[in-house]
């Protein structure tokens, strides 16, 4: 069989980004999936220790250093070029790192990479799958280069797209799938195996809210079965919603780690208030700066962004500076959250 072809147009570097797509539409029930850590058990079957990666001049990884134990989903959250996609691809063996190091199931990568890869399932940024093929014919080929064939292939691909709701449409080919059909394929063709380690890289990007939600509900459920599962994004509420502990990273860099506990008490119990207009930058900035009850995350000609205590007892002082030195167009009070922290550590909203 040739290699996978990737499904053009779906699931790109530039998709999902960008001005407009870095904001999600909410996720319906967007109550926590978090089981309060109840099954995370056992030492970490992923340990990445210091890892760095430059491509030409460009630091791509400073010194990435985590770990995942079986039953946890940990989140790495960061914008574009973060360095996300980078040290998921370490992970499965395809970037070779220039210091550092990666273990999956206490097995180094780079020294015994088909040992270590026994037990991976990665969901890829970018889809890759046959286009001309089935879904059911696309995962008996994902099955069996993971070694599994016969009845007990065909249960488990049963299994798997019952899960990523494809059972009706398993038999024509994927051609004629929809853009969330084809995410969904993807996932399936990473679990088929029912893999200890489970790399996801951005699985909903560019999906309806529904499927958004049906494909976290099925991550937790995997993490439930006792994988180890990592899961990038760069959307906030995913983040929030989906990950036992989460890695804030940005540049190369995790800035912050903890669970969302403790990266809401790293972050304050601060509001933000967010304004939008014309401003004079250096004259804006020097007066709020006298005021050391406000915090502020990031000043603009066209933005201003603060945090405070409490917003109701601030809001008319800072809008009376911000509109002595300029004109404001648009107000927003957004209440404490992993964003404020979000801001504080990278200097820059997630939806930029
Ligand atoms: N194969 C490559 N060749 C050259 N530069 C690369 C390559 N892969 C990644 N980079 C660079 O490394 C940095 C990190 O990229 P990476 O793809 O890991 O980011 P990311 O967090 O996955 O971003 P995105 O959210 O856009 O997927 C970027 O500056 C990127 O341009
Ligand atoms: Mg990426």
């Amino acid at each position: 069989m040739k290699a996978p072809r990737r499904v053009s147009g779906f699931g790109s570097r530039e998709s999902g980004f960008g001005v407009s797509g870095t904001v999600a539409s909410p996720i319906p029930n967007p109550q926590s999936l978090i089981p309060d850590g109840i099954g995370i058990r056992g030492k970490p079957v992923i340990d990445v220790t210091n890892l760095r990666k430059k491509f030409g001049d460009n630091e791509a990884l400073k010194g990435i250093s985590f770990a995942v134990r079986p039953g946890e989903v940990y989140g790495l959250l960061g914008p574009n070029g973060a360095g996300k996609s980078t040290t998921i691809g370490i992970l499965c063996g395809l970037v070779k790192p220039d210091a550092g190091e990666a273990r999956l199931n206490g097995i180094d990568i780079a020294q015994r990479p088909v040992d270590a890869r026994r037990v991976l399932g990665v969901v890829p940024q970018e889809v890759a799958l046959y286009t001309e093929f089935s879904a059911r014919d696309n995962l008996k080929f994902f099955g069996r280069l993971y070694g599994l064939s016969g009845a007990d292939l065909d249960a488990r691909i049963d299994r798997v797209l019952e899960r990523v709701s494809l059972s009706d449409r398993a038999k024509e080919p994927i051609e004629g799938y929809s853009g969330g059909m084809l995410r969904r394929l993807n996932i399936a063709a990473g679990l088929v195996h029912d893999p200890k380690v489970v790399l996801m890289d951005e699985p909903t990007v560019g999906l309806d809210p529904q499927t958004r939600a049906s494909i976290l509900d099925l991550v937790r459920t995997i993490a439930s079965g006792g994988a180890a599962v990592v899961y990038t994004t760069h959307y906030l509420d995913e983040a929030e919603r989906l990950c036992d502990r989460l890695g804030i990273i940005d540049h190369g860099a995790i800035l912050v780690e903890g669970t969302l506990q403790q990266l809401r008490e790293a972050a304050g119990a601060r509001e933000i208030i967010a304004l939008r207009g014309d401003f004079k930058t250096d004259a804006v900035t020097r007066e709020l700066q006298q005021h050391p009850e406000y915090e502020l995350l990031k000043a603009s000609d066209a933005e201003l962004l603060l945090t405070v205590q409490r917003a109701d007892q601030h809001l008319a002082g800072i809008l009376a500076i911000a509109g002595s030195l300029g004109s404001v167009r648009e107000v927003a009070i957004r209440q404490p959250s992993l964003e404020s922290l979000f801001i504080k550590m990278t200097g820059r909203e997630l939806r930029e």
